[in-house]
């Protein structure tokens, strides 16, 4: 029996090239007992470099998908996980083909394990809450938070705190392992048992934003509690007004429909009127009814005071595919539906060029109200700014979850950011896979009135040609998505 002890940060590194060291020494999977941490409180101790057969050997392969696969699962509490990965891995190595069957037992606990992983990650980027601790004349602010994860996810976390919070020192404490952010880099320690943490103005902060950001049109006391699990709501400030703003939900309901947007534009102004006719109904039954009816009362943000109305994506409710774009132009604005202006018509053309049914897909924005200057009786596109973005995607996500596509498709920078929390490098990325913040795995591509501005014919034929690539890629992974 061979013991290989992998460090508790630098986890899924040090399994990787012990996993591969075994393999090239065609180690069983019997023969082989993982653990984790046993290095006397250093985290970064793992097995001795010659405990373990070398890495290197003849080289093999694996898919993509088995690493990212294995990137998810070594981050499970489950203790099997590193057997269980291994195993698949010499499974592989004769199968190459095994990750895409879903018939196969140990593929499939596998990506439940990942998925519970990346659903715990996306719970911890939504409810750590911070409090300021230290001097608030220091040149950088300090705060620290406690959470409880499901999993052992701080050190795969840790990047996104490090972006997103990028401009103050933090701590994450958890009893498995803490995180620190300082001076723009992050270190770990051991984890602890729960400190005693002082209340700051934060905690108000976000008990206001809550409050704020609470839609009472749209209330579900069991999809709320799905989406934030009560065990999250004890380190969490805002949780405890839950049971009041719960109460009040119907009676907050009734106003946010009655205040429908005051003016129009006078070219918007008969759709504005027949609209206004539809908001003073109460809310319909049904999930897409209620949708309809709340995002036409939002006021999340100014744009709802220009633009005629709020353009709700469309398509099959049980559509595999989700198209995200940027916001509606003039011509959605009037219309109220998503991609039916030059935009929408080019990606029409391309997507059948590249075999993509359009009909078959959910077709949306990230933001959803038209964003414009009025220069005489022209009104122009301007771009969406992050808040609109951020106010906005409260609709974007409840329309994923009333979908839940297999598949999204981002197009354009806007729809990029709003899905993954970052437009960086979309051209480097365009083509690739990744993932939405719930897992959804989503494909990346250019917005198509980027196409529309290139300056010269011969630059937009060859972008059209890759944003064909695009589309092409995109159904072949939505059928490939649908087989599975
Ligand atoms: N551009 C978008 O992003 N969405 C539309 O609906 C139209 C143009």
């Amino acid at each position: 029996m061979r013991q290989v002890c992998l460090p508790e940060v630098g986890t899924f590194e040090a399994w990787r090239a012990a996993a591969r060291g075994l393999a090239n020494s065609q180690v069983p999977a019997q023969e082989v007992l993982w653990q984790v941490g046993g290095g006397d409180g250093d985290l970064f101790a793992g097995t001795e470099d010659d405990a373990l057969p070398s890495a290197a050997g003849a080289p093999f392969t694996v898919p993509s998908r088995f690493m990212a696969l294995a990137n998810c699962v070594v981050w499970h509490r489950d203790p099997e996980r590193f057997a269980r990965l291994y195993a698949l891995l010499l499974a592989l190595r004769e199968t190459p083909r095994l990750m895409a069957d879903r018939g196969d037992a140990r593929v499939s606990v596998l990506e439940v394990m990942a998925k519970a992983v990346r659903r715990d990650k996306h719970k911890m980027t939504a409810f750590v809450r911070f409090r300021e601790i230290g001097e608030r004349e220091a040149p950088r602010r300090r705060f620290v938070a406690w959470f409880e994860p499901s999993h052992l996810i701080v050190e795969p976390t840790a990047p996104f705190f490090a972006k997103r919070f990028g401009d103050m020192n933090w701590s994450i404490l958890t009893p498995d392992l803490c995180a620190h952010f300082e001076d723009g880099a992050v270190r770990f320690t051991p984890g602890i048992e729960k400190p005693p943490l002082p209340e700051d103005a934060t905690e108000d902060l976000w008990r206001t934003y809550f409050r704020n950001i609470f839609n009472p049109a749209r209330l579900k006391v069991k999809a709320m509690q799905a989406e934030m699990p009560r065990k999250y709501w004890k380190n969490m400030p805002e949780a405890a007004m839950i049971p009041e703003l719960v109460a009040g939900a119907r009676q907050r309901a009734g106003a946010m429909l009655e205040a429908a947007p005051a003016s129009v534009p006078a070219r918007a102004a008969r759709i504005g009127d027949r609209l206004s006719a539809t908001r003073a109904k109460p809310a319909p039954v049904g999930d897409r009814a209620e949708f309809l009816v709340a995002l036409q009362g939002c006021q999340r943000c100014p744009l709802w005071r220009d633009a005629t109305q709020a353009v709700p994506g469309e398509g099959p409710p049980d559509a595999p595919l989700m198209i995200v774009g940027e916001q509606p132009g003039d011509h959605e604005d009037l219309a109220g539906r998503p991609f039916v202006g030059p935009a929408g018509q080019l990606f029409d053309r391309v997507a059948g060029e590249a075999g993509l049914d359009r009909s078959k897909a959910y077709v949306t924005n990230a933001v959803k109200h038209f964003k414009f200057v009025a220069r005489g009786k022209r009104r122009l596109h301007q771009a969406p700014e992050r808040d609109e973005i951020d106010h906005c995607r409260w609709w974007l996500d409840l329309e994923r979850r009333m979908i839940r596509p297999k598949l999204i498709l981002a197009m354009g920078g806007t729809a990029l950011e709003s899905l993954t929390g970052s437009r960086k490098g979309i051209l480097k990325r365009r083509g690739g896979l990744e993932q939405a913040g719930d897992g959804t795995p989503l494909l990346v591509t250019v917005h198509p009135s980027y196409l529309l501005r290139l300056p010269s014919e011969e630059r937009r034929q060859s972008e059209t040609e890759l944003f064909r690539a695009d589309l092409r890629r995109t159904a072949d992974l939505l059928s490939e998505l649908s087989a599975a």
